[in-house]
């Protein structure tokens, strides 16, 4: 537990700063990464297909699939704001100011995005049931002209969320290749990579 965090302290307090992401952060990173890509890429393909038993069973994947984001942003932000994440490498003042935005966009839309694809099912007349099983509550009743409205806010989200991902995926692809520091190695690892210089 110990090595989890360095010797220099937080400014505000003395609370020890982390070196690198825990465990949990580093896999709810990748495995929602995966999930998300997944989702954009079924819903915009299940969208574009001619009426099918397999287009309904998409849907129902998306549904759930997308449900999984939800309960794991809200497991995810708990983790977050009870385990500091390590400060930002040194980069250029601009440069940390966009990433803390992008990273806190990116937080937003993981909430949104499903908020409004839950919302628009049930004001198309939609319950969601959870792998089939589990009866969520319905958040609104059933509204076409509702419908019509809150889908459109779930197509504008998923491109949003596509072009903050490609920015957040390419600046840390941009640190990695011509920068060469650690930013994406160590969110590719599961313990700090800058043992045996004092930060463990
Ligand atoms: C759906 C896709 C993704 C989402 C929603 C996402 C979201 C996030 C968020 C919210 C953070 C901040 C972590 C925190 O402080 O709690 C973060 C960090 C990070 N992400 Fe992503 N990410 C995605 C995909 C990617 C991809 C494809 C890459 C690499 C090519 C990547 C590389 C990183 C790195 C390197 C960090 C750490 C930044 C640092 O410590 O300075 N992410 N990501
Ligand atoms: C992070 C989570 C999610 C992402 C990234 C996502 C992404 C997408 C995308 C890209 C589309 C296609 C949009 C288009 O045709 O322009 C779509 C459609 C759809 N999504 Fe999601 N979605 C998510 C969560 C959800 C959830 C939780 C539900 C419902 C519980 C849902 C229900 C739907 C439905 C019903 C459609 C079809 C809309 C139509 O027929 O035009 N989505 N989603």
């Amino acid at each position: 537990m110990a090595e989890h965090f360095g010797t220099g302290t937080d400014r505000l307090s003395s609370t020890p700063t982390p070196v690198h992401y825990t465990r949990t952060a580093v896999s709810l990173h990748w495995l929602m990464a995966a999930l998300i890509v997944t989702l954009l890429c079924l819903g915009w393909t299940m969208t574009a297909m001619a009426i099918s038993p397999l287009k309904v069973r998409f849907y129902n994947w998306h549904k759930w699939l997308g449900m999984t984001v939800l309960a794991l942003v809200v497991a995810r932000s708990l983790w977050r704001l009870t385990h500091r994440p390590p400060a930002l490498l040194p980069m250029p003042a601009w440069q940390s100011v966009s990433a803390h935005a992008l990273h806190a966009f990116l937080y937003l839309m993981m909430f949104v995005q499903p908020l409004t694809g839950w919302i628009y099912s049930n004001y198309a007349g939609y319950p969601i049931v959870y792998l089939g099983l589990l009866r969520l509550p319905n958040l609104v009743s059933r509204n076409r002209d509702m419908a019509k409205v809150w889908v459109g806010y779930h197509h504008i989200v998923a491109w949003l969320l596509l072009a903050a991902i490609a920015m957040h995926a390419l600046a840390a692809l941009k640190h990695h290749l011509v920068d060469r520091d650690d930013t994406l190695r160590r969110m590719l690892r599961f313990r700090s990579i800058r043992r045996g210089e004092g930060q463990t």
